[in-house]
């Protein structure tokens, strides 16, 4: 029978998935909470959370006091899906248009420049209005967003004078530097925030993942991890799981040929891998187009039948070669973890040049995700 295209026939016929671990992710929001028992926990869950999946993560995550996100259009669906905890935009909004969406949907929203806080006041002059709970963000030394610390204590009482705003202002800045954990950087923009916050009330946030973990001064009324709740490395050569969290994504595919190439043969677009003995290559089913970084090189770490081996040649858009001259028993329909439980996604990270959020982000929409 053929399949058509868009059916579950289809889909199936296509072994490449992401499990996604709820209970370890879980299990991850309790580790966060036992290295911060004082703070509140804002989950960060933008972009689609770090590619896991928003409603199934923020379901999970329903012990979270509040979460993060950084689209207006992530609140409304996690509104839609029936979360009712606090959710607070992290850019904030760019448009008179967009308040009148966050008093629909009941949004925080981070206030960090002078053009929000005149569209708040335009907006406060119109009858009608529910309150919008902010967030004033500082810059301490990020230079991304954030109102200079000077000018903290003047944004905060333009911001009390409102009726538009909720009476609980929250203060917030954001560290640059936090995954150095001998860096003394952080404790100077900590030493900023204090000062341009000393003579102001309202709760406290630093910590994003990396400070919950290595400085627990950050720690404040509430901490706001995203990575670290997804078992992602935060800090530089320190896996996740050395801080008591586990993988909560793998992505996986099967093997769907296996073939042998003699001496001298060439694999892959390009021809850029040579073979230097005789060697078996599996196929697998997984390439750029479903997410796998195209500037892996030849020799990235992969797993197949529990057993770590490497890549070979240049990453497809459908297709992955990989070495498995050293494992006999590899035939077509085994299991290979391109990263998740077995390997650290850092690891294909690095090999790949960048870091392991841009690969949990940019799984495709043709990988099909489970959960556990
Ligand atoms: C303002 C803010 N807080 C917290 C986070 C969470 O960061 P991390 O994933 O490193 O914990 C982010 C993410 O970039 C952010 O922009």
């Amino acid at each position: 029978m053929l399949a058509r295209p868009g059916t579950d026939t289809e889909r199936m016929s296509r072994p490449t998935s992401a499990c996604i671990d709820l209970d370890a992710l879980r299990r991850n929001l309790l580790r966060i909470r036992e290295l911060a028992p004082r703070s509140r926990v804002m989950a960060v869950v933008k972009a689609d959370g770090y590619g896991h999946g928003l409603e199934r993560v923020a379901h999970a995550l329903e012990g979270a006091d509040a979460f993060g996100v950084a689209a207006i259009s992530d609140a409304e669906r996690l509104r839609a899906a029936g979360i009712a905890k606090r959710i607070v935009l992290l850019s904030g909004f760019v448009e008179p248009g967009d308040l009148p969406l966050l008093q629909r949907l009941r949004l925080d929203t981070v206030v960090h420049h002078e053009s929000q806080l005149a569209m708040l006041e335009a907006a406060s002059l119109l009858p009608d209005q529910g309150r919008i709970q902010a967030w004033l963000k500082l810059n301490t030394g990020m230079n991304r967003l954030g109102f200079p610390a000077d000018a903290a204590g003047a944004a905060h009482a333009r911001l009390r004078a409102l009726p538009i705003v909720g009476d609980e202002i929250c203060l917030m800045t954001h560290l640059a530097r936090s995954d150095e954990f001998d860096s003394a950087f952080t404790l100077e923009q900590c030493a900023r925030f204090e000062l341009a916050t000393a003579a102001l009330d309202g709760p406290r946030s630093l910590a994003n993942s990396a400070a919950v973990l290595g400085w627990p001064q950050t720690h404040a009324d509430w901490v706001r991890p995203g990575g670290a709740l997804f078992g992602l490395s935060v800090v530089a050569g320190r896996p996740a799981s050395e801080f008591g969290l586990e993988a909560v994504m793998t992505l996986g595919t099967r093997v769907i040929a296996v073939n042998s190439v003699e001496p001298g043969a060439a694999v892959g677009y390009g021809g850029g891998f040579v073979a230097d003995r005789p060697m078996r290559i599996a196929i697998t089913a997984i390439g750029y187009g479903d997410g796998y970084p195209r500037l892996a090189p030849s020799g990235s770490p992969v797993v197949v039948r529990g057993v770590r081996t490497r890549t070979v040649g240049r990453v497809s858009m459908d297709l992955l070669a990989i070495d498995v001259t050293a494992l006999p028993e590899v035939q077509v329909g085994d299991r290979v973890e391109l990263w998740g439980k077995q390997l650290p996604v850092e690891e294909v990270a690095a090999a790949a040049g960048t870091i392991s959020y841009e690969l949990t982000c940019g799984i495709t929409r043709r990988v099909r995700f489970m959960e556990r």
